[in-house]
């Protein structure tokens, strides 16, 4: 499956990559595919799944780099507990005092709206099931970047950073209509994880770490 070289690198998240990042959030955060025609405030996504870490897991943050930029990332969080108590307590608060409340009728409510309710009553806790799993990752590449074996590489790479730090096993979300997703991390050793997911929007894969 993999596509001729490309000349594209993985490397550690810089500080200019931020803007680019939040960008490759929102071009493949409808199940894999572009998001940007569901949000009026383009930074919303991101704001939920890359800002708070890259600057809570700085070290557990790269980026896929080609000749045109940034066009991919993995993120990940060694303890996610801690890192879902950091973000509520810390990051999320200056946030939303930024952000605009949610329309006032939830029955007309767009994607903004709902991601905006959300983070204002966040539940972002690790399921009793995931115990052995403490850590948990998100990679997205732009369409440009995609099936050239380098989903494949970041995983790899932030696994090893995860390996380094002792961590046991690792966990992650995916939306159940994102088959290819599914695929590839079936074919990175990651299986659901038993019993059922209780939450039934989400399909929760993990994967032990030697
Ligand atoms: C999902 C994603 C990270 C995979 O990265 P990728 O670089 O495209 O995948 P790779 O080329 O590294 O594939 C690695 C392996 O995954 C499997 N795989 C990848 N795409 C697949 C597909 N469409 N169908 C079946 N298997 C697939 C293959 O086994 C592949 O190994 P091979 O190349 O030896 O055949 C990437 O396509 C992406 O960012 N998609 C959009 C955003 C997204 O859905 N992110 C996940 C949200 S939970």
């Amino acid at each position: 499956m993999s596509g001729p070289p490309d000349g594209a690198t993985v490397r550690g998240y810089r500080p200019a990559d931020r803007e680019a990042l939040y960008a490759v959030c929102l071009a493949t955060g409808a199940d894999g595919q572009d998001a940007s025609g569901a949000f009026r405030d383009p930074q919303l996504l991101g704001h939920r799944y890359v800002g708070p870490y890259l600057d809570l897991e700085p070290r557990l943050a790269f980026t896929l780099e080609d000749a045109h930029g940034p066009c991919g990332y993995v993120l990940g969080a060694a303890d996610s507990e801690r890192f879902y108590r950091a973000f509520l307590d810390a990051w999320l608060p200056p946030l939303l005092a930024r952000l605009p409340e949610p329309g006032p009728e939830p029955a007309r409510w767009g994607e903004d709206d709902r991601l905006l309710a959300e983070l204002r009553a966040p539940t972002l806790t690790v399921p009793a099931d995931l115990g052995a799993y403490p850590a948990h990752l998100h990679v997205d590449l732009l369409p440009r970047a995609q099936g050239r074996g380098h989903g494949r590489r970041m995983v790899q790479t932030l696994l090893a950073a995860l390996v380094g730090r002792g961590c046991a096993g690792v966990h992650l979300g995916v939306g159940p209509r994102n088959r290819r997703a599914i695929a590839f991390y079936r074919a990175l050793g990651f299986g659901e994880v038993p019993p059922a997911n209780p939450d039934a929007g989400t399909l929760l894969l993990a994967r032990a770490l030697p």
